[in-house]
């Protein structure tokens, strides 16, 4: 039997000429924890061509999400941005994945901090109730260099405390905390600096990071994860993974497409 599901595009949405998500119909066998990602892709010269992407949808849903920066001469998502309602995608029937809860140790506060399309992950996390039964409290923290790039701010700040199933859990305990480097914009700088000053804490009356109380899942450039991960060491935080839980787990956003 193929390892590949074929499904069916649902929904495309353009955030800007760089970005776009779509929706797809989902396999009911397909599985997976809210935060892994999946190889997905098109038949191209008859064989699949496939890359990494994290489900942006949540384990719940019916339907898959993903979203993808669009490269004028990727392989694949130059192919990608041109799907329309009724294309075929090809979706492995193996998720995977290191940001998923149970790398982390017992903590108070969660934080996900992402760069570009590194939200992905990040919105199957915060849309699943068991992740707020965890933590006393939810900050994610979205950085782009447009406040045009800061995807699914909509969603995230109008829809999803509205819920009719976790809205409640949301409003209590989610915070959003959108920034961006290359306009004005209400929080401003990179997520590095934010939190080397403290100032991403101090915004949110909450006490500088440390591995006593916070757990960290982080999502971006593998710049803005060397940089975030030095930081995070130099304060006594541990890396986590399926076999030894941790204080901080980290993902490539997949962007060689
Ligand atoms: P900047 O505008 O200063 O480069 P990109 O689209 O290039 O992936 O960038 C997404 C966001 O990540 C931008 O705001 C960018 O800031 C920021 N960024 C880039 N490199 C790093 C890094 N090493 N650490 C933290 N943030 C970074």
């Amino acid at each position: 039997m193929s390892s590949l599901n074929h499904e069916t595009v649902t929904e495309v949405h353009h955030w800007t000429d760089r970005l776009f998500s779509f929706r797809t119909t989902r396999d009911p066998g397909f599985r997976f924890e809210n935060g892994q990602f999946s190889m997905i892709g098109l038949m191209v010269e008859g064989r699949p061509l496939l890359r990494a992407y994290s489900m942006v949808s949540a384990n719940h849903e019916d339907g898959l999400e993903f979203l993808s920066i669009k490269v004028p001469d990727g392989p694949l998502t130059s192919r990608l941005q041109t799907l329309t309602v009724g294309d075929t995608i090809l979706v492995s029937r193996k998720p995977t994945g290191s940001l998923v809860a149970g790398n982390l140790l017992p903590g108070r506060v969660l934080w996900l901090l992402a760069t570009g399309t590194g939200l992905a992950p990040f919105l199957s996390i915060i849309k699943d109730p068991e992740i707020y039964e965890r933590y006393e409290r939810v900050v994610l923290v979205h950085g782009c260099r447009f406040v045009s790039e800061l995807a699914y701010r909509d969603e995230i700040e109008t829809d999803l405390p509205r819920n009719e199933y976790f809205g409640d859990l949301v409003r209590d305990k989610l915070t959003y905390y959108p920034c961006v480097t290359r306009e004005i914009f209400r929080h401003q700088g990179r997520i590095t600096t934010l939190i080397e000053s403290n100032r991403l804490t101090e915004d949110l009356g909450l006490s500088p990071l440390a591995p006593e109380r916070d757990r960290v899942m982080l999502c971006g450039s593998p710049a803005m994860l060397a940089d975030t991960t030095r930081l995070l060491e130099g304060r006594g935080f541990v890396e986590g993974s399926g076999g030894q839980p941790g204080h901080y787990v980290i993902e490539k956003a997949f962007v060689e497409r």
